[in-house]
């Protein structure tokens, strides 16, 4: 039998079945004040046969905003919006994790408040450019973060914690991945601090830690997941050890009894998953490029808990009937990932949709 739609638990939560939809930004929220539109919570909810639903990056701070049209968890408004995205996937009997994501240095003054400098662990200007309101730009020098603007920005992922909590949020997940802010901490090319926060391993995944920690207190291990993307080298991100950097990471994760590592793999020189997975003892999600067949020969193998999907979910909201059907599946439409608007966002069609077609 497909391990697929057997029941898992991650958590807190019983899920019906190991099909997780991938976090995924889809700059749909006001460029402005961060606060979603209207045709968010269409699309999550579309989406809610997934066993989990992890939301799209949201930044905790507007500081943390890296990308035009991305979504905060700060004010009010924002809140608001996220509610009716919670309501509309628990309506139709889902469950979402708000995914929290700090750019840090993957970003750019026009994004920000008052044009501010982005900010990182140090003053290293991560080569390549980012899209802005007016296009392409390179990416500038960052702010060297202070001990106390450090500890600012870990009380912006508690405060984002409870907020996602207030408006409806079965749980959070720490980005830890895709060298956003908590990478940028973590690999040894970014982070040439020599305090507390830089230098041995350990001392490069404290600001990891303190996060989780401020995070754990707020909603309980069992409510709270983290994703890492080792050796996916995006955002110039570069670590001299890595293997040893993981594995010590995943090692002090333990002690939080999260609800799940989400491990996703691009190209990585060595099987991450097949270190990784021993090591930590908790619910354990994989993604990156998976098919059914390989999400189910990973279930069989016992190498995960979980399977994640990406593209796949966005293109097809119903994703867990097709895959238990065998129904051919639709294609996503790229030139729509990070576009406004309902076109090749919402408009994706069911298999009933589409057989009445
Ligand atoms: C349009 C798009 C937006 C994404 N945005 C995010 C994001 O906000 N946070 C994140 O952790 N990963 C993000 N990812 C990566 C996915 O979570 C996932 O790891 C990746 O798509 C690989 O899975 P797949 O091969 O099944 O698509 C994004 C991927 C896509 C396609």
């Amino acid at each position: 039998m497909s391990q697929l739609f057997t029941p898992i638990r991650i958590g807190r939560y019983e899920l019906p079945n190991r099909l997780v939809m991938a976090p995924m930004t889809r700059s749909r929220a006001d460029d402005d004040d961060g606060v979603l539109t209207d045709i968010v919570a269409t699309y999550y909810s579309q989406r809610a046969g997934a066993g989990l639903i992890i939301s799209e990056g949201v930044y905790p701070t507007a500081n943390g905003k890296g990308y035009v049209r991305t979504p905060g968890i700060e004010t009010k408004a924002q809140m608001d919006a996220w509610k009716q995205v919670t309501d509309a996937v628990h309506a139709r009997g889902g469950r979402i994790f708000m995914q929290i994501m700090h750019c840090g240095r993957i970003s750019h003054p026009s994004l920000l408040p008052g044009n501010a400098q982005p900010v990182a662990p140090s003053a290293i200007k991560p080569s390549g450019q980012t899209w802005t309101a007016s296009g392409q730009q390179e990416f500038v020098t960052p702010h060297e973060l202070s001990t106390t603007e450090i500890a600012e920005i870990v009380t912006g992922y508690r405060m984002s914690t409870r907020r996602a909590l207030e408006a409806g949020f079965d749980g959070v997940e720490l980005h830890g991945a895709s060298g956003y802010l908590p990478e940028q901490f973590l690999a040894s090319g970014s982070n040439k601090r020599d305090d507390a926060y830089g230098g041995s391993i350990k001392k490069r995944a404290r600001f990891i830690l303190d996060v989780l920690t401020a995070m754990v207190e707020e909603a309980g291990g069992d409510r709270v997941g983290i994703k890492i993307s080792p050796e996916m080298n995006y955002n110039d991100i570069i670590d001299e050890s890595p293997q040893a950097t993981y594995w010590d990471l995943v090692g002090e994760l333990n002690s939080f009894n999260l609800a799940y590592l989400h491990v996703a793999l691009f190209g990585a020189p060595i099987d991450y998953h097949a270190l990784l997975r021993p090591r930590f003892n908790g619910a354990y999600l994989m993604g990156g490029g998976l098919d059914q067949a390989a999400a189910e020969v990973a279930l069989e193998n016992g190498k995960a808990d979980a399977t994640v999907f990406g593209s796949a979910f966005l293109a097809n909201p119903d994703l867990p009937v097709r895959f238990a059907t065998g129904a051919p599946l639709n294609a996503p439409d790229r030139d729509m990932f990070f576009s406004a608007g309902e076109k090749g966002y919402i408009d994706y069609p069911a298999l009933d949709v589409a057989k009445r077609a």
